[in-house]
């Protein structure tokens, strides 16, 4: 009996395959229309199993809102956003073969209105404008400069709502802190012991490397991530996941003193 010839409706799928082959390795496993972009990721089905368990923090409805997407990767949370009804979504990131991932798996699903661009969250302000919801997700604990990130997203891109979310290491606990640190514990001259206290805001900054990853330069706490967002004018309205925030721009604490963020010039010299 003669072998079939693969039938002409597969070389589709087979010329996908074949891009996704040429992209790989993915981080995101996404479905496009049948072909999953990472079926054997490390991590099982993601991030869609984790989306799974904070999707309902996000509003459902996006109709007609925008949407920047920090830190894009293959366009995982670009798409869920499009699904959801956002008009316009912005996706940056500072690796070239995740925004080709990203712009393949969009054309792939048919979306329009998602454009993907390589730009680092520290120059966000290159934009130019501000967008409803900004996605800040898995990139905190990759910078250097975690707290100015936040920083320069809240003074440029943010105009309402902010879903994050960041590694995290140590304790769940949230420790009531003090308005004010004194030096020492009260007719002591003993460092106050609250600093020590495991729900205290902490940041676990990682010199080397974590899960073989030298890009991982930060873990804070629970506490650390939420003390964080405050501190940069983000009220946290939502916790899902353990280390999911959904948050709203709020005042900038401290900010009638001046503006958060620093722009470090670069010298002529600098190598
Ligand atoms: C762990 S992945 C998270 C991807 C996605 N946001 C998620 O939550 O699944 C981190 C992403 O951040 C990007 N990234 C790292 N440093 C960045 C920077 N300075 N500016 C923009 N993106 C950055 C990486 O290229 C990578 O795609």
């Amino acid at each position: 009996m003669p072998v079939a010839n693969r039938s002409d409706d597969q070389r589709p799928y087979d010329a996908l395959r074949s891009s996704i082959a040429a992209l790989a390795p993915w981080f995101h496993n996404i479905d496009l229309n049948g072909v999953a972009t990472a079926p054997d990721h490390f991590l099982g089905n993601y991030p869609a199993d984790k989306f799974a368990r904070f999707a309902a923090i996000v509003p459902a409805d996006l109709t007609g809102k925008s949407v920047l997407d920090i830190g894009c990767n293959a366009g995982f949370y670009s798409v869920e956003m499009k699904r959801r009804g956002a008009e316009r979504v912005v996706g940056i990131d500072s690796d070239d073969r995740y925004l080709a991932q990203a712009r393949l798996a969009t054309d792939a699903l048919g979306f329009t209105g998602v454009e993907f661009r390589n730009l680092s969250v520290y120059d966000v302000a290159a934009l130019g404008e501000t967008f409803d919801l900004v996605i800040f997700m898995g990139v905190l604990y990759h910078l250097r400069h975690p707290l100015l990130a936040l920083d320069l997203i809240r003074a440029h891109v943010a105009r309402d709502a902010m879903l994050f979310q960041t590694l995290q290491q140590g304790s769940p606990e949230i420790a009531d802190v003090p308005e004010d640190h004194p030096f020492f514990e009260p007719g002591t001259y003993r460092q106050p012991a609250y600093f020590d206290a495991p729900g205290y805001p902490k940041m676990h900054f990682i010199e080397r490397q974590f899960a073989g990853d030298w890009t991982n330069w930060w873990a804070p706490n629970a506490a650390g991530s939420q003390a964080m967002l405050r501190a940069a004018g983000f009220s946290v309205e939502a916790q899902a996941d353990g280390d999911v925030y959904f948050c709203r721009v709020a005042p900038v604490p401290f900010g009638q003193h001046g503006p958060a963020a620093v722009y470090p010039a670069k010298g002529g010299t600098g190598s």
